[in-house]
């Protein structure tokens, strides 16, 4: 099962998303045999570590956020069985770029997944917020990830 995460920067909420779900998988399913990523639509951010807001707030949870922000290619359709996009703006612009219905079928966005927060439709951008933002975009992609992993890891 090979998960792509993806937001605006690849700086806050998909590195966010990509290391609570590596720490949910590690805990519950004991192995990794799934490769477990994220990527940002804009290449503002390449190379760098997560926002240290972003980083702070997620220790204070127990996750470690060290990936470095890349950019999203089309060669990741190719590489990934599901594309979670953070919200909306992010679903219009990678389902543009699927090739096919195929690809296209995989870009799902987080909210779908939620369980405690359902209703809530997307996981709002904290980069221009306060600690509040941050944590509620660390409350969401949390729900979100519990929901992935009865989901999709069922019968796993
Ligand atoms: P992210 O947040 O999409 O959750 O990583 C952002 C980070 C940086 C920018 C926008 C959103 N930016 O414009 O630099």
């Amino acid at each position: 099962m090979d998960i792509l995460f993806i937001c605006l920067g690849n700086i806050c909420r998909s590195p966010a998303a990509e290391g609570i779900m590596k720490t949910k998988v590690k805990e519950q399913l004991w192995y990794e045999k799934h490769n477990i990523d994220s990527a940002g639509i804009g290449a503002w951010h390449v190379g760098e570590l997560p926002d240290y807001r972003m980083r702070e707030h997620a220790k204070k949870r127990g996750y470690d956020l060290n990936s470095r922000a890349r950019q999203f290619k089309d060669t990741d359709f190719g590489r990934f069985d599901y594309i979670i996009v953070m919200d909306d703006e992010n679903y219009r612009e990678i389902s543009s770029r699927a090739g096919n219905d195929e690809e296209r079928g995989k870009v799902l966005r987080m909210c779908d997944y939620f369980v405690k927060y359902k209703g809530r439709k997307s996981v709002p951008d904290p980069y221009y917020g306060g600690d509040a933002d941050f944590e509620l975009a660390l409350d969401l992609i949390e729900d979100g990830c519990d929901g992935l992993m009865s989901q999709l890891f069922e019968n796993v």
